[in-house]
């Protein structure tokens, strides 16, 4: 069964080329993302591993911890590591889940054989500290994803978590936010001390509250 936002993330143990790992265990109290790939040595894979080796210290900075996962073999991982290292100008620096038997990919719903014959397609699962899923992404097999926008909504969620504040269409970290419609205008007076703009009784408008 699909697994929803708000669920717990399911728990599992499984081979990576950092060596095994429980997932619940390696995520800690930090934020996680999981994400598949369709195989190894695929070009596009390949690129998208390059890139996030090389945002790692943007991930570090936000307190996440990245998991790859595809569904062949550590040995074979390692190969292909050598390859993107070479031809990113990478160094991976994150484990990658060696699922040939699809343990991982089938609890997590990975495959989508109507897109992709027996292979995981693009998915994107971020977790809390609470273990609990606040994101999915699905992207086929011949669209490399956009970790910049990943960054942006890990930064959303981050601030959401804390803050009685929703992030409007194409926000990025700095930018006003939205007043909870949960928030009662008395309330908004005491809890956003830098004030806000009133467009309407359920649009409000205030300064990023952390900043
Ligand atoms: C790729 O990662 O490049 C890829 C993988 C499977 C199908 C198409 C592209």
């Amino acid at each position: 069964m699909a697994i929803r936002l708000g669920d717990e993330a399911p728990d599992f143990s499984a081979q990576t080329t950092e060596g095994p790992v429980n997932f619940h265990q390696w995520i800690g109290d930090k934020w996680a993302i999981l994400f598949s790939h369709p195989a190894d040595f695929t070009p596009v894979c390949t690129t998208e591993l390059g890139l996030v080796a090389k945002l790692k210290g943007e991930f570090d900075k936000r307190n996440v911890k990245i998991m790859g996962l595809s569904v062949d073999p550590v040995d074979s991982h390692q190969g292909w590591i050598k390859d993107i290292n070479e031809t990113q100008n990478a160094t991976v620096n994150f484990p990658i889940i060696a699922d040939p038997e699809k343990k991982v990919a089938n609890l997590y719903d990975m495959i989508h054989p109507n897109a992709l014959n027996n292979l995981t397609v693009r998915s994107v699962f971020v977790i809390g500290p609470d273990k609990k899923l606040k994101l999915t992404l699905t992207y086929p097999a011949s669209t490399g994803r956009n970790f910049d926008e990943l960054l942006r909504v890990i930064d959303s969620l981050q601030l959401t978590a804390k803050y009685s504040v929703a992030t409007p269409a194409n926000w990025k970290d700095g930018e006003d936010c939205i007043i909870s419609p949960s928030v009662s205008d008395a309330d908004a007076d005491q809890r956003f001390p830098k004030g806000y703009k009133r467009i309407k009784p359920y649009l409000r408008v205030t300064p990023q509250p952390n900043k």
